[in-house]
């Protein structure tokens, strides 16, 4: 797992063997990104399941839903840790049948072994999909940018909060290695500074053409800066197209109507939350006062209260369309969402 609490200034990789710690690193934000963290769960349950002593199915299955329950408090609004925690409690419930059923009704440790060995290739599978589904959505995205000009997003919708090659900036790099002359507005994104540490970073090792800008210069450069289109990732999208993201993306997708510039949001299926109606419904993650009132360890305001909703909800009057691998999704959402899960 990359540190991404230590970029841009070092590139450190860590290996977890422990699932718990793998539960640590995505509250710690060292891995983050809605897709990334469904990957990272995905891995922590693999891993729990391959390292645990259990003798029998019936230890195994309880152990199991302790390290689900572990890796599911670690951050409330990604809805893709949620998608690949159900993932694997559907395919651990598979295995356990399957294995109950060949041994009349007990599993030895042959059973277990294979349990073990099919769910870590269940999450194998599961990082191998985001790298499809980001792909397509770069296909599909690259289509709706300009041809040349400016292009804004938000916080890192890239390859570091994927493992493929992003969302948003999946759909920026198809376009560039499509030939479109784009150059990326990012805005720092406050309190975590995504845009400037990890944005600004992915960007440039790419040579992709970039500016970085404080995030009060968003409405500036939206009205005068040349901007044909803003795309930014999702952490959960309800099913009327409300859509969570990075603190920010609100005011952005408010200022982009107000200048008529496009507002797009790309995300893959498991981003989509058909079970609530409305973004209402988007548990909001608080984080600590600490990332507001401080900047890399060092204070920068008075000891005050602080706030830090880590997400916001960007009502889909707002947004344009959202692209999906499975295709692009424009209003009314409740329909065309619904379509593209193959729910009509
Ligand atoms: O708090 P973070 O850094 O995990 O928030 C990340 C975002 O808001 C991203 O825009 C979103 O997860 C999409 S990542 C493809």
């Amino acid at each position: 797992m990359l540190d991404q609490r230590r970029l841009p200034g070092e590139v450190i990789y860590h290996t977890y063997t422990d699932y718990r710690d793998v539960a640590r690193a995505i509250k710690d934000m060292e891995i983050r990104g809605a897709p990334a963290i469904g990957v990272a769960a995905a891995m922590g349950a693999a891993i729990g399941v391959q390292r645990s002593q259990a003798k029998t199915l019936a230890e195994l299955r309880v152990e199991f839903e302790s390290i689900c329950d572990t890796l599911a408090r670690t951050r409330p609004t990604a809805v893709d840790l949620f998608w690949a925690i159900e993932r694997f409690q559907r395919r651990f419930a598979e295995l356990a049948a399957a294995a109950e059923k060949d041994g009349g009704g007990s599993a030895g440790t042959a059973a277990l072994l294979q349990i073990r060995a099919a769910l870590v290739e269940e999450a194998q599978k599961v990082h191998q999909e985001r790298r499809t589904a980001d792909e397509r959505i770069g296909r599909f995205g690259a289509e709706l940018m300009p041809k040349s000009g400016r292009v804004m997003t938000q916080c890192n919708a890239g390859a570091l909060a994927t493992g493929g090659i992003g969302t948003a900036l999946g759909v920026i790099r198809m376009a560039v290695e499509g030939g479109y002359r784009i150059e990326v507005l990012v805005p720092e994104t406050r309190p975590y500074l995504q845009g400037a540490r990890l944005t600004a970073w992915e960007l440039h090792h790419d040579h992709i053409p970039l500016t970085l800008i404080t995030d009060n210069m968003v409405g500036h450069f939206l009205k005068t800066g040349g901007v044909g289109a803003v795309v930014v990732g999702a952490d959960r999208i309800a099913g009327n197209g409300d859509t969570a993201n990075k603190i920010g993306t609100y005011g952005i997708a408010v200022l982009a109507r107000e200048n008529k510039v496009p507002f797009y949001v790309a995300a893959p299926i498991s981003t989509l939350d058909l079970s609530i109606s409305s973004g209402d419904q988007i548990p909001i993650e608080e984080r600590s006062e600490e990332e507001v009132t401080h900047l890399q360890g060092m204070r920068i305001s008075p000891d005050v209260r602080a706030a830090h909703p880590a997400f916001d909800v960007t009502p889909s009057r707002f947004i344009t369309a959202i692209i999906t691998e499975r295709g692009v999704a424009r209003a009314p959402f409740e329909e065309s969402l619904l379509r593209l899960t193959g729910q009509t």
